[in-house]
């Protein structure tokens, strides 16, 4: 039995080898390639090369596909003849997600005229492509994540007649997107990536030709002028993609001509005029994005007619209209409406409640106002809602405590001259259970910070910024398991800093949990002038944070302040702090930002401090600091109004030497001589010159001027929603709050 098993295997394997037995200069010319590499765990001894890993051969025992991704394979595909090129029948070569570097030669092609799939993605390829594409017969070609960089030269296409897929995704090109492709080559084409490059210039005409594109994406790269006319006569295309670019121009209404499109990505441009009336038409539109583009007039009617949409995008843009008006009411698959930033009046579209896959909504910074309505917890997977404008501080927690998926709540200017519900018993029955970020800011509400914030369980970023909070600061909220952010900055907050806070286990305990799902469902950024920011997409990327500043606590830093060892940034600046600096700061070896500036602080400044190696912003100024600053590499390397403002202070940066009796800083002392009374220019110039030094930098001014603090808190307040200000400070706003004060 067992022999005639044996022998029924060796057949076959005879017949196998047999019908594709290894051609010798195919043999050769593969192992020469695995020579060239610096490193290829393959394993390719045996005699027969058509049964080595990731090779298959016709039946002339000619090598058809080499598919080697994902092997760890390392260094340069020998460019000369020499190997690969000598596999003439190979048809699919992957080499995607390896370490293969250096350039491709023009040799490297030449002779693979079989070839129709090219997989190169995801290697460390460098170089400008070769004049022209490896063979008549290629149907897909991926370079995308390499180090290409140079033009496409339109001569690359001329051979392609068969390509029907083009991605150069991530790599470093430039010049002009070649959009002739269509005309003079590859009329076949269904997909042109070429996102994440540095293409410029126009669009020029020619992808109108292309009447199989079905994708075509170029985000992220400089592209300038008009969306490009012709792309309206690519009737079979289902997705365009240009984020990131600097068109501009309206959309045309031809638009509606591509009945196929379901992603239309246009957002950061600087696209403008009113959006097609006939968007309706386009009944396979699942994403719609335009954020950050300067459209204007009204939401067209007809999009609430596009009932396949997904996502709407239309943050930052200068759309109005009463937005109650609108019947959302068709879009049963609507997941994400985002019309954050705009001039939308009216109050919260009751039609929305019928949109049952809701996840996200973003209406705040437009003019809407009203209550949150009872009926929004028909919405059953709604996770992200930021509104402002709101009124019933109280009406709107009672509401929202029983949202079950709720994740993000984001609430701004809302709840003015209001009092914030401190009902002990409010989440008794296990409300907000799934609440992990919370920012009620700039809502000028009063009150004492309520005790059931001691509740939020999952909580894990808390921002209540720049209301007229007062009262201590419950000692619970040391208690909460999971919370690692925490601002209660520009309230009126008093008492003590809670000894407990430095007890925050997310502070105090390296994290053991394995990673859940901490995406936010909308990106989050703020606006520069041209190039906005972005904020982390997941909560667990933001970096741990204590925000006290602006308030009236007094008392010392508590010296437990070292256990929270991982905290990133601490501000205690504008306070009524007194006492030392404890030297247990220095135990704080994550400080990326410290402020202490405007308190009552004395003493030195620990020595241990100068240890403090991911320090990038320090500022203890105007305080009552005395003696030398330590020296270390660190702490001589801000700018001097860090420590300003602490009259007994000296020692590098700061201008003044310290008197030589305190013997205690040796370093400063090769500068002997300077004439003390020459530090106020120096002060000055620093001061001139020190605008702009992020966050931290800023505090002094602010304080000073009111109108300063709003602009600048609304740009780098950290939820997007502070964006509307940098660039339409919006008047009404900004009177009310200032008549407010
Ligand atoms: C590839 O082919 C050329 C000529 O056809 C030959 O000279 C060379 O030796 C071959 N290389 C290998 C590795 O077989
Ligand atoms: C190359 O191989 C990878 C991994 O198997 C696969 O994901 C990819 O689709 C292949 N490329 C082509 C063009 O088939
Ligand atoms: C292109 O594809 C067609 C059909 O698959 C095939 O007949 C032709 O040989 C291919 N090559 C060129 C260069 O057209
Ligand atoms: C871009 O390429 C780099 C490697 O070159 C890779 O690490 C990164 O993930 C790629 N990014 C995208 C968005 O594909
Ligand atoms: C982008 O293009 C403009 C001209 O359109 C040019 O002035 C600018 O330098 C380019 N920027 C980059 C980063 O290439
Ligand atoms: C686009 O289509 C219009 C109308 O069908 C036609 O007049 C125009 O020539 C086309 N443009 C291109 C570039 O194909
Ligand atoms: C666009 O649609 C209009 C009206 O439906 C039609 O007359 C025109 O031919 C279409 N253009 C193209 C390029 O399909
Ligand atoms: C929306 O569709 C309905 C029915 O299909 C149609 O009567 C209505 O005119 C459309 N509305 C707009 C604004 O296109
Ligand atoms: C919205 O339209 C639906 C029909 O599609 C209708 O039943 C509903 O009453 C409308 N709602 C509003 C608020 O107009
Ligand atoms: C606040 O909201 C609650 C809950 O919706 C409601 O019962 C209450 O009447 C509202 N208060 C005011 C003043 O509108
Ligand atoms: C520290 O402040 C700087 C601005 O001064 C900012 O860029 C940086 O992100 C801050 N660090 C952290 C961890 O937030
Ligand atoms: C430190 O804070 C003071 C006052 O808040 C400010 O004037 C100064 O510019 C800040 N210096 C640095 C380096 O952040």
């Amino acid at each position: 039995m067992a022999h005639g098993f044996l022998l029924i295997l060796l057949f076959s394997h005879i017949i196998t080898t047999n019908v594709h037995a290894c051609h010798q200069i195919e043999r050769r010319s593969l192992l020469s390639f695995a020579s060239t590499l610096s490193s290829h765990p393959l394993n390719w001894n045996s005699v027969n090369c058509c049964r080595w890993k990731g090779i298959t051969c016709n039946q002339d025992g000619l090598v058809t596909h080499l598919l080697l991704s994902s092997k760890g394979l390392k260094g340069a595909i020998s460019p000369s003849s020499a190997s690969l090129g000598n596999l003439t029948h190979l048809t699919h070569m992957n080499l995607s997600h390896n370490s293969i570097s250096e350039s491709l030669g023009t040799e490297f092609f030449l002779s693979l005229d079989h070839l129709e799939i090219l997989d190169l993605s995801f290697n460390l390829l460098s170089g400008k492509l070769p004049f022209s594409m490896p063979s008549h017969n290629i149907q897909t070609l991926d370079l995308s994540s390499n180090r290409f960089h140079g033009a496409i030269p339109s001569s690359f296409f001329q051979k392609a007649r068969n390509l029907t897929s083009f991605n150069v995704h991530n790599n470093s090109f430039s010049g002009l997107i070649p959009s002739s492709i269509c005309i003079h080559s590859s009329p076949l084409i269904r997909l042109l990536d070429f996102s994440l490059n540095a293409f410029s210039g126009n669009i020029s005409p020619g992808l109108g030709g292309c009447s199989k594109l079905q994708i075509f994406r170029a985000g992220n790269n400089n592209l300038s002028g008009l969306l490009p006319k012709d792309i309206y006569n690519a009737t079979k295309i289902e997705e365009i993609a240009f984020p990131f670019n600097s068109l501009h121009g309206a959309i045309s209404e031809k638009i509606f001509n591509l009945t196929n499109l379901a992603i239309l990505d246009l957002s950061f441009n600087q696209l403008s005029g009113m959006l097609p009336l006939h968007f309706g038409k386009l009944s396979k539109l699942k994403i719609l994005a335009l954020d950050y583009n300067h459209f204007d007039g009204s939401l067209p009617l007809s999009l609430m007619n596009c009932t396949s949409l997904v996502e709407i995008h239309m943050a930052a843009n200068n759309l109005e209209g009463d937005i109650s008006m609108l019947n959302f009411s068709k879009l049963n698959h609507l997941s994400k409406l985002d019309l954050l930033r705009n001039h939308f009046i009216g109050t919260f579209p009751t039609s929305l409640y019928s949109c049952r896959s809701l996840k996200a909504i973003r209406l705040s910074a437009n003019n809407l106002e009203g209550q949150i309505q009872p009926e929004i917890l028909s919405l059953k997977s709604l996770s992200l809602l930021s509104l402002g404008g709101l009124t019933n501080i109280t009406g709107a927690m009672k509401i929202l405590m029983h949202c079950k998926s709720l994740q993000t709540l984001l609430l701004s200017y809302s709840f003015k001259g209001e009092e914030i519900p401190n009902d002990e018993g409010m989440l008794d029955v296990g409300g907000f259970q799934n609440l992990r970020f919370l920012s009620i800011y700039y809502c000028e509400f009063a009150g004492q910070m309520p005790l059931w914030l001691s509740k939020l369980k999952n909580i894990e970023i808390l921002i209540l910024k720049g209301s007229r909070i007062t009262g201590p600061i419950p000692r619970s909220l040391g208690t909460l398991p999971k919370l690692f952010f925490l601002s209660l900055a520009d309230n009126q907050i008093s008492g003590e800093f809670p000894k407990e806070l430095c007890g925050l286990p997310r502070l105090v305990h390296e994290p053991t949990t394995t990673q859940v799902d901490d995406y936010i469902d909308l990106p989050i950024f703020t606006a520069a002038d041209l190039y906005p920011i972005f904020y982390p997409r997941r909560l667990s990327n933001f970096a741990p944070t204590i925000d006290l500043s602006l308030n009236h606590i007094r008392g010392r830093i508590p010296t437990k302040i070292g256990q929270i060892h991982l905290v990133h940034n601490l501000d205690l600046s504008s306070n009524y702090f007194s006492g030392n600096i404890p030297e247990q700061i220095s135990n704080l070896k994550n400080l990326e930002n410290l402020s202490l500036s405007m308190n009552h602080l004395s003493g030195n400044i620990p020595l241990s401090m100068a240890s403090l190696n991911f320090l990038k912003s320090l500022n203890v100024s105007y305080n009552n600091l005395e003696g030398p600053i330590p020296t270390s590499t660190q702490l001589q390397s801000f700018n001097a109004s860090a420590f300003e403002g602490n009259l007994k202070l000296c020692g590098a940066p700061l201008p003044n030497e310290c008197l030589p009796i305190k013997g205690i800083d040796a370093d400063s002392n090769n500068n002997q001589g300077v004439d003390n009374g020459n530090q106020f220019p120096w002060l000055y110039i620093f001061i001139a010159l020190g605008f702009i030094v992020g966050f931290w930098g800023v505090f002094g001014s602010l304080i000073v001027k009111k109108t300063w603090r709003y602009a600048y808190f609304q740009f780098l307040d950290h939820v997007q929603d502070r964006l509307y200000v940098m660039i339409t400070v919006r008047m009404t706003m900004m009177k009310r709050r200032l008549r407010g004060d």
